[in-house]
């Protein structure tokens, strides 16, 4: 079996060299396919950070095993990172954090052991990163959650439980504040609980999962949540099993995966061959399970726990009075465990089953659509207007456009409703939101819409706009603080 390989910038290729030495000392039975990704990609002109011979062997072997890449400053590229992850819809990031014994943390010595595996969206959210200036002071990011990408990742994430025999499956959410993205998001999660009655399945808004997973993480097993949240809340993991040092990171799609470890280049250590593999090699060890080389991931992470059990440590943790090793010396102390088993926590060493990769060659791009469809109907319209003026002129003003079609319902600034009623008190940025509903509530068309913005715009600058939807009479739009 062969899969790519991009050792990465900064201790990139330090840990990668690291991880390939303890890999081929294993006999692991995979070949590397050495792909041109990366900072220096970047460099040499090709704006998305790989050469497109790149792609194209990453695309026909289905496999990327990467270190981390640096995504170069203020020169307006996207993070080559999140390009891979999104480009060959890797939907699922999946993070284990376990207890490692021999790496102590405040948990280790009060004897709580930790093992929980966040499974966090990976294409959607904020990282898009569709944003604009939509004022000269006022930005907007647009934050997409999708039923059909929510659905692909909590389905995943479900499977997966069921696979580790986990009992409980948690989904982590803000749907109290964003009422219809988070809300979609959770509607999505109870709807494939349903698929797993054995899996006790519940959410927890994810300011108290984070209170919760500082002082009671063994409570956690699973916890599956949109991207920016999983982002957050995977690093407050990593900090309770010992540091960024100890996080791996896989990238599951259906065509093509990733795995990678969830820190980055560490430009402040990188050519000092000091650097930590064992997130790397946590990855690489995942990676081998998902291929099937399953002796071999056990074999190795044995190895590894009675490593670190033993007290050999590199020098970013560890007992601080004994002598650190460095990258090198951490990986050939791997090696020389080969055959011996930790104390604790000691993996199960189940013989190789290697899946045939099945060739694959997508004709064209697949279009996830969801099977709920209903009536659409359009009641009303969204105009983001730039003003400096007092809400009660303005409505004044779009009082006058509203026409035979159209009633002014409310005006908001910030999200704050200032107009029909409101406070002064409530501070103005130069972007109001305008409501306009149908007059007698039949459904408007696209034509009514855009008559009322050419009449708005003879008055306001519209900076954007967004239909009122509403699908099988139930309305689908936010309603503004205090409306
Ligand atoms: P970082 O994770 O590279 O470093 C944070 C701190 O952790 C540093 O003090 C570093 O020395 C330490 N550290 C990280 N990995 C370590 C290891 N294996 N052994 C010992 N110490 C380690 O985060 P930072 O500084 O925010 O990012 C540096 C660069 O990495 C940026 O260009 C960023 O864009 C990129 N990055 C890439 C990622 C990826 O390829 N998946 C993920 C995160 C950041």
């Amino acid at each position: 079996m062969k899969i790519a390989v991009a050792k990465g910038d900064g201790i990139g290729p330090e840990i990668m060299d690291a991880v390939l030495k303890i890999f081929e000392a294993n006999k692991v039975p995979l070949e590397y396919e050495f792909v041109d990704m990366g900072k220096w990609v970047f460099d040499k002109g090709f704006n998305n950070g790989m050469t497109p011979e790149a792609k194209l062997t990453i695309e026909s072997l289905g496999l990327l095993f990467k270190g981390p890449m640096e995504t170069p400053k203020g020169k307006g590229v996207k993070s080559i990172n999140v390009t891979a992850r999104k480009t060959w819809n890797t939907y699922a990031n999946k993070r284990v954090f376990q207890s490692l014994h021999g790496v102590d943390t405040v948990f280790s010595k009060a004897g709580i052991p930790i093992d929980i595996t966040v499974v966090r969206e990976n294409i959607e959210d904020t990282y898009g990163g569709i944003e604009h200036m939509i004022t000269h002071d006022v930005a907007l990011s647009r934050r997409f959650i999708t039923r059909p990408g929510s659905m692909q990742v909590i389905r995943y994430a479900f499977l997966m439980a069921r696979q580790k025999n986990a009992k409980r499956i948690t989904c982590g959410h803000k749907a109290n504040i964003m009422k219809i993205t988070d809300g979609l998001f959770l509607e999505c999660f109870y709807e494939v609980a349903k698929e797993f009655p054995e899996l006790k399945a519940d959410d927890i808004i994810v300011d108290d999962l984070c209170m919760k997973l500082v002082t009671r993480p063994d409570t956690f097993d699973v916890v599956v949540l949109t991207n920016l949240q999983g982002d957050i809340v995977s690093d407050l993991c990593a900090g309770l099993v010992g540091g960024l040092g100890f996080a791996p990171s896989a990238n599951i799609g259906d065509h093509i995966s990733i795995f990678e470890a969830v820190h980055g280049t560490a430009p402040d250590i990188a050519g000092k061959n000091i650097a930590n593999p064992t997130a790397l090699l946590l990855s690489g060890i995942s990676m081998l399970r998902h291929v099937g080389l399953t002796g071999n991931a056990g074999e190795i992470e044995n190895a590894l726990l009675y490593t670190l059990e033993s007290g050999v440590h590199t020098g970013d943790f560890g007992d601080k009075t004994k002598p650190s090793v460095n990258t090198t010396q951490f990986a050939e102390a791997i090696i020389s465990n080969f055959g011996k088993k930790p104390e604790v926590g000691a993996k199960e060493v189940i013989p190789n089953k290697p899946g045939t990769p099945t060739p694959f060659k997508l004709a064209q791009n697949s279009m996830m659509v969801s099977t709920e469809t209903g009536n659409e109907d359009i009641l009303g319209v969204d105009l983001f207007i730039e003003s400096e003026e007092q809400p009660e002129a303005i409505a004044h003003k779009c009082q006058r456009h509203a026409g035979v079609k159209f009633k002014l319902v409310n005006i908001s600034n910030r999200g704050t409703q200032v107009w029909p009623t409101g406070s002064v008190y409530t501070n103005l940025v130069n972007q109001y939101n305008v409501r306009f509903e149908s007059l007698d509530d039949s459904p408007l068309n696209q034509q009514d819409i855009i008559g009322l913005y050419v009449s708005m715009s003879g008055n306001f600058k519209i900076c954007s706009l967004e239909l009122l939807n509403s699908w099988n009479g139930k309305k689908s739009y936010s309603l503004a603080q205090g409306q």
